[in-house]
């Protein structure tokens, strides 16, 4: 386990091992020296900050940065005016690519302040050629760049670049490779978030994830459960199994496992009270899953089913292999068997050759299943995906006009499903001091929905009862019993 290294006893003399945990442990170890020297001619801690764009995935390879950074000997902060600051993209949409170009801008004003400080760029927008071609003509003040496949190798290109002094840009193309037991340093004492697969093989013809995050993977379930073990002795109370289609989990492996049979294993782990995942592509969810989810005391009443559309001749386009009646069924089913069960989506609006009579048969669907939270996105663009070379792209004020009117409904449907719970007692997982009101508390129950009551911060990380007294829209006030 990396806790029982000692970065600091690594013989550094040799050259670095080729086995790449071990390899990674050594360049730690140089980092360290380094920083070291750095820190007392500068007599003062050096900083490092790692900022998340985008989905869990990247939330969890963050921490997986922070991890090594803090191994490293960088004390972590909040403020982007650290020694070293990584932005960890997302390129899901176009609107995350413009943020990520929006406050480079002002990076840059913090590193002509620190002639110490480096800026890396790393995650999902990195994987597109175009985007580092721009980095190198107008942002090239830009230290380090890596992706997605070569995220283990962070410590040795931060090493690269300490030392050269040039700017390092590594970008895999794809890789089957997945490295161990590196560093974390996890954002929540009591919760995490654990992949068990990387990359898509799906290829809805709007999406860019399956360029950029390569070709579905699975993780050894051995690995898996002697990480939650861990976790779970650590303190963890809650896990979060992730992947981009969970319900796949397995299927490649040399001895093939399915999802619902991991979950059973993960069950089994004392300490582990809460089992949550994301994402389930409704293709692939089974009888089995749904079974498990059912006889089940610690996985959450909370399923996020992705829709993306309720019109079978969109999905057909979007290459989802499901139509508006099978989603319907299975949503329908799961509510019947699981009847508190929340059940959350995704949704596109504005695919091209997309009809005001198709947004109709979406809400339809939301009027239907009564979604309890759902993201309602605008179609963008991704250079590269089929669906932005189809011709049929949708003007722009018929994409608002629809997505306005969908979202009343999904506003609608998401208050009414909230409401259900008023006078009812629930388990709280506490998770923080209230943002706006330092008396309260906020935590979160089993299918998601968050509740703030009066408390103290002794209570993070446990699980109360808590009487659900006023339902305000999307959350409730409450007491603790
Ligand atoms: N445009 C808009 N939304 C998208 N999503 C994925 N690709 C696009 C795109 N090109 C949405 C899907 C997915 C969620 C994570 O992001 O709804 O489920
Ligand atoms: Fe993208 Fe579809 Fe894969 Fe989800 S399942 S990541 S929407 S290609």
């Amino acid at each position: 386990m990396y806790k029982d290294i000692d970065f600091d006893r690594i013989d550094l003399t040799q050259a670095p091992p080729a086995e790449e945990t071990a390899r990674q442990y050594y360049y730690i170890g140089k980092i360290r020296n380094h920083i070291r020297e750095l820190s007392e001619e500068l007599s003062r801690p050096l900083t490092a900050s790692v900022k998340t764009f985008g989905c869990q995935m990247n939330a969890r390879d963050s921490e997986k940065l922070t991890g090594i950074l803090e191994a490293a000997g960088y004390q972590i902060i909040e403020s982007e005016e650290a020694d070293v600051v990584i932005y960890n993209t997302c390129t899901v949409r176009d609107n995350a690519n413009q943020r990520v170009y929006g406050r480079l801008g002002v990076l840059n004003g913090f590193k002509k302040k620190n002639p110490h400080m480096l800026i890396a760029l790393c995650g999902c927008m990195m994987q597109e050629p175009s985007v580092i071609e721009k980095i190198k003509k107008s942002y090239s003040f830009v230290d380090l760049i890596f992706g997605t496949h070569n995220i283990f190798k962070f410590a040795e290109l931060l090493y690269t670049r300490l030392e050269s002094g040039d700017m390092v840009v590594d970008i895999w193309k794809d890789t089957d490779q997945i490295v161990e037991d590196l560093p974390v340093e996890r954002k929540y004492s009591f919760k995490s978030g654990i992949n068990i697969m990387f990359g898509c093989n799906n290829f809805c013809s709007y999406c860019i994830v399956p360029y950029v995050r390569g070709r579905e993977r699975s993780r050894e379930p051995e690995e898996i459960l002697n990480e939650i073990r861990a976790l779970a002795e650590d303190g963890v109370v809650e896990i979060m199994l992730l992947g981009q289609n969970v319900n796949s989990y397995g299927k490649n492996l040399e001895h093939p496992i399915s999802f619902a049979q991991l979950l059973r294993e993960v069950e089994k782990i004392p300490g582990i009270r809460r089992i949550r995942f994301m994402t389930s592509h409704p293709k692939d969810l089974s009888e089995e899953l749904i079974q498990v989810m059912k006889e089940s005391t610690k996985i959450c009443r909370h399923l996020h089913l992705p829709l993306q559309s309720g019109s079978t001749r969109i999905l057909k386009a979007m290459n989802r292999r499901y139509t508006k009646e099978q989603y319907l069924e299975l949503a329908l089913r799961i509510r019947k068997e699981i009847p508190d069960i929340a059940i959350t989506t995704d949704i596109i609006v504005g695919f091209p050759g997309e009809t005001p009579e198709d947004v109709d048969e979406t809400i339809d669907v939301v009027r239907q299943v009564e979604f309890d939270n759902a993201f309602t996105f605008i179609y963008s663009k991704r250079t590269g995906t089929p669906a932005a070379a189809m011709e049929n792209q949708v003007p722009e004020e018929i994409v608002k006009e629809g997505f306005d009117r969908l979202l009343s409904v999904v506003q609608e449907t998401a208050r009414k499903r909230a409401e259900v719970w008023g006078g009812q007692r629930a388990e709280v997982l506490v998770e923080e001091v209230n943002e706006h009101d330092a008396s309260l508390m906020t935590g979160r129950m089993s299918n998601n929905m968050l509740v703030h009551f009066p408390g103290d911060a002794s209570l993070i990380g446990k699980l109360v009862t808590v009487d659900l007294e006023e339902c305000r829209g999307f959350y409730y006030m409450g007491h603790k019993i």
